[in-house]
């Protein structure tokens, strides 16, 4: 079972707060699209012909693409790997590019889940995250998506934003909307992006902890309420909904990321494709390939594990850390994790460690604490 990420590098205008690769330049775009295809022939060997259960656009923003380019890259896939016919396909795009005509045709290229990148139900919030839609172009995205008879659709939310009031009338929206599948991140404030910079200069101040936390507590039991399962700590899917390539990423199955800036693991090593437009089609032209590779040490390998299953509903598996890495790596993680045990952050059940709902609002520090440093 595999999977194959494509990263369409460009966005019509830079959200304030992204630090994904991207390019607000269309210039090269149908390079980098020729591109794709040839790096898709280069790396046909590198999942060792696994059937491949996804595909999954993402970016940038992929809804900047006909669906004639959609297609030629899906057929292109097709030809070269063996693909399941139950192939769940994603699509991330961003509301104001969903017009109807829009929509048909995604749906007829294949397209079966779609990732609609709403971010906020409230106008001011919308306009500090310097998106180009508004809040009711993102509603009736959602609803024209339906009607145009997507089964399968999710929405991606910010919480922890400065000066945010209406976290509970946005959870409410999602309820009206009746989507199948929520990702909440908490907003974070990355380098080189614009709410950096005003951060910098004093003119934006950031949320207090406790007030994210009241957002994301209220997130928790929004869910539990109504019937979303949380797999993973920004993830909520109905039951049957959940993203089966993201689930995949996280239980470490084989992917292939094509396109700028993608990453690539298949069990032995990661690879990371060049993040520029021009070196990417430069390489791929001079028949290159167009990444860097590093093959896993364990350690590296068990601190991956780590990081990615500790945030998930499957939980640290310690036996699968003394099959696949050492017993002194499963000692080391189980005497790690007692400590939060005893403080009701982590359970420990059935050889198996998971994150508490308490332990989920300090996550990364206990994460920190379970890697291993040499
Ligand atoms: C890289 S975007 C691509 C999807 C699409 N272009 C869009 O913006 O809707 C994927 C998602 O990551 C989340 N994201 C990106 N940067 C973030 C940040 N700094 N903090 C929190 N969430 C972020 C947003 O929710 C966004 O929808
Ligand atoms: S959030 Fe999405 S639309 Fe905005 S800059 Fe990032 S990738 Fe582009």
């Amino acid at each position: 079972m595999a999977g194959i990420y494509i990263h369409i590098p460009f966005c019509k205008k830079i959200c304030s707060y992204c630090d994904f690769y991207k390019s607000a330049s269309f210039i090269n775009k149908t390079e980098i699209l020729e591109g794709i295809t040839t790096e898709l022939a280069y790396q046909k060997d590198y999942l060792e012909d696994e059937e491949i259960e996804t595909i999954y656009f993402g970016g940038g923003t992929p809804s900047v693409l006909s669906d004639i380019e959609i297609t030629r890259m899906l057929n292109s896939i097709q030809d070269l790997y063996k693909v399941s016919e139950y192939t769940e396909i994603s699509f991330e795009a961003n509301p104001d590019d969903l017009s109807k005509p829009y929509l048909d045709k995604l749906l007829k290229t294949g397209i079966n889940r779609l990732s609609i990148g709403c971010q906020s139900f409230t106008d001011e919030d919308l306009v500090l995250l310097g998106r180009r839609h508004n809040a009711k172009q993102s509603i009736n995205s959602v609803l024209s998506a339906k009607i145009a008879g997507f089964l399968n659709i999710s929405i991606d939310l910010i919480y922890g934003i400065p000066g945010m009031k209406n976290w509970d009338e946005t959870l409410n929206r999602v309820l009206d909307l009746q989507v199948q599948h929520i990702s909440a991140y908490h907003l974070s404030i990355e380098e080189n992006t614009l709410l950096h910079k005003l951060k910098q200069k004093g003119s934006l101040k950031e949320p207090d902890e406790s007030i994210s936390n009241q957002q994301y507590s209220e997130l928790l039991e929004f869910a539990e309420k109504k019937q979303f399962i949380q797999y993973e700590i920004s993830s909520f899917g109905k039951e049957g909904f959940f993203s089966k390539h993201n689930s995949n990423y996280w239980k470490q199955e084989k992917y292939l990321g094509i396109g700028p800036s993608a990453h690539s693991f298949n069990g032995n090593s990661r690879q990371w494709n060049v993040s520029n437009n021009k070196k990417y089609i430069r390489e791929i032209n001079n028949g290159k390939t167009p990444f860097v590779k590093e093959i896993l040490n364990p350690l590296d390998h068990y601190n991956d594990y780590i990081l990615i299953s500790l945030r998930t509903m499957w939980g640290v598996d310690l036996e699968y850390i003394e099959n696949k890495f050492s017993k002194e790596l499963k000692d080391y993680c189980n005497t790690s994790a007692r400590k939060f045990e005893e403080y009701g952050l982590l359970r420990i059940e059935n050889n198996h460690i998971y994150l508490t709902d308490q332990g989920k609002f300090v996550s990364d520090n206990i994460i920190s604490e379970l890697l291993y440093v040499a």
